[in-house]
């Protein structure tokens, strides 16, 4: 929690999808799955899928104009990026370099971090960090993301090909005077934890350096190494029981009950999985508001996109009390609560 005069406010969200979308009845005619198994499983009605010659960075601008312009400010006012994603423009470098040179901010910080679903809620703190410390003004945090190009689409990948979409989700983190704590706008509390020794339940091995000679070569490719892997039944389990226990930490270092806060912007990654952590916290349903059903799990740009729909929907606003919860590969996971 903050000691400082200063405190960070989110001033501006903004988010973008591509326009093509892609129902389960689609899938259907592309590998062995049914409309059926996918909403009664995930609760995914459809997802967003980029044309070509779409790329990550593409998606992350248009996120990133609309929350800039969103946070009434110039691009020029924004002194820092971090860019959350594990779907690059390429290996390296970072998608964020990309990014900053198409919105023309040349020569200001650009931090690239990896952590996945959770990547916006660890972003989401590093720039709070930043913003508390006196160093920076206004840092732009994008969690964006294309999947459609690295997925397996034939039946052997249908487990995890259904449950992924495209998107980006960005907001400005602001640099305010600190007034009075309890009523301020501002980003209250953020938890971030990892357990690396589940990372092969969930992970796309190769290119990697530790695969022996070649980082990539056909034999991993012609064996599906280059696609994402997952043990769906472990990684549910452990985002239940992680998602819960990290929002009952945070709320509880905001002390905050789950009365007290308005809205619940959890990741999403299955409805079922987000009933399951309602009822172990006895927290109302319609409290959370969840996006699954029109985006799928759009990864880093789950939480920011979600933030996006409900500020639209006038679900979300100015003053509200917000609690956030992700969980994913790594594993890592993060929870946040603060004022809108
Ligand atoms: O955001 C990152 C974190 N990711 C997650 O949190 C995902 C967590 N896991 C899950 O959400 C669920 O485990 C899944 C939705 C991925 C899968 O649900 P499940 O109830 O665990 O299903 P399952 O993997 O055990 O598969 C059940 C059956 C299998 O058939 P048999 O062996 O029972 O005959 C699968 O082959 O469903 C079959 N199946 C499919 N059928 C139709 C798997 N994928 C599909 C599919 N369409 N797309």
């Amino acid at each position: 929690m903050s000691n400082t005069k200063y405190r960070s406010e989110i001033t501006g969200v903004g988010s973008f999808v591509p326009p093509k979308v892609y129902t389960n009845f689609d899938l259907e005619k592309m590998m062995e799955t049914t409309n059926d198994w996918i909403v009664q499983r995930t609760g995914i009605e459809q997802r967003h899928w980029v044309d070509d010659n779409v790329s990550n960075s593409d998606l992350a601008f248009e996120a990133s104009v609309r929350a800039i312009k969103n946070a009434g400010l110039e691009r020029s006012d924004i002194d820092m990026i971090i860019f959350a994603t594990l779907s690059p423009d390429h290996e390296f470098p970072g998608t964020g370099c990309f990014l900053q040179a198409k919105l023309e901010l040349p020569e200001i910080a650009v931090l690239d971090i990896r952590q996945q679903c959770t990547g916006f809620l660890y972003g989401l703190s590093i720039a709070d960090k930043f913003i508390q410390s006196g160093s920076n003004k206004n840092i732009l945090v994008v969690g964006s993301e294309v999947h459609s190009k690295g997925l397996d689409k034939t039946p052997n990948g249908r487990n995890v090909a259904v449950l992924f979409g495209d998107g980006a989700g960005a907001v400005v983190v602001s640099r305010k005077e600190l007034v009075n704590p309890a009523t301020d706008s501002r980003i209250i509390t953020t938890h971030l934890h990892a357990d690396g020794s589940f990372a092969k339940e969930l992970w796309i091995p190769a290119p990697g350096t530790a695969l022996g000679a070649d980082r990539i070569n056909n034999e991993m490719i012609a064996e599906g190494m280059h696609y994402p892997q997952m043990n769906g039944k472990t990684v549910f389990v452990h985002a239940t029981k992680r998602m819960a226990e990290c929002l009952v930490s945070a709320c509880k270092e905001a002390n905050v009950t789950f009365t007290d806060v308005d809205l619940f912007l959890f990741h999403q990654a299955n409805l079922r999985i987000n009933s399951k952590v309602a009822e172990m916290l006895s927290i109302p349903e319609e409290k959370i508001f969840n996006t699954i059903q029109n985006y799928g799990n759009t990864t880093a740009a789950t939480i920011p996109l979600g933030m996006d729909d409900a500020i639209k929907a006038g679900v979300l606003k100015k003053g509200m009390l917000v609690a956030s919860a992700a969980f994913g590969s790594g594993f890592t996971w993060a929870s946040a609560v603060w004022r809108y």
